[in-house]
């Protein structure tokens, strides 16, 4: 067991649990787009390490571009979504794949993702480690998914409790 901000966290998914995970999502993102390399966006600041890995493990000469995001205040999300940094134009007529961290009740991806329609892609897909289905307020279609998780807040691998706990190579959950 750990402590983040005095609260307990247990250990959830394992750093060679998510590496299998990445490899399984790089794959497939290869298979699929062998005709046409995509351009990843990455969503900031939580999807930095996911992205990281994934984007080494793509065999194909992609792009990367980023959008930042703010929604999520301790453990529970505040439900307003903040957009800091937009997504450029370079993604016109592009393949994108938008890269996250987690879709919690799927508010933020909504906004990415309409963020990014609105630039007139060629197509659009989404890839997230992770995915809290009793959490989905927003219907959002995960294209590439590493897992699918009960609705306790984690941390780890990127996710953040209040700013710590990003650096960490694995995932922790929130004990009861
Ligand atoms: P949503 O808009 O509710 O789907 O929230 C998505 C964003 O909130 C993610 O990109 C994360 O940065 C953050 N988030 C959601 N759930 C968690 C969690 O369990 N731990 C840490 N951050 C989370
Ligand atoms: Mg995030």
């Amino acid at each position: 067991m750990i402590f983040i901000h005095q609260k307990p966290f247990v250990p959830y998914l394992s750093a060679e649990a998510i590496q299998g995970a990445v490899d399984r999502i790089a794959s497939q993102v290869t298979k699929d787009y062998v005709s046409e390399p995509p351009i990843l966006v990455g969503v900031l600041n939580g999807a930095f390490m996911f992205f990281s890995d994934l984007v080494k493990k793509i065999d194909l000469q992609i792009e990367v571009s980023f959008v930042k995001m703010a929604s999520y205040s301790g453990t529970s999300s505040s439900g307003e979504v903040n957009v800091h940094l937009g997504v450029g134009d370079q993604i016109s007529g592009r393949h994108v794949i938008i890269v996250e961290d987690i879709v919690d009740t799927g508010k933020s991806m909504a906004v990415i993702r309409d963020l990014v329609l609105q630039k007139k892609p060629k197509s659009i897909a989404i890839a997230s480690l992770l995915h809290k289905p009793d959490a989905l307020l927003e219907p959002v279609e995960i294209t590439y998914l590493g897992f699918s998780i009960s609705n306790k807040f984690v941390v780890g691998y990127g996710l953040d409790f209040d700013g710590l706990g990003r650096n960490m190579p694995e995932i922790f959950q929130l004990k009861d």
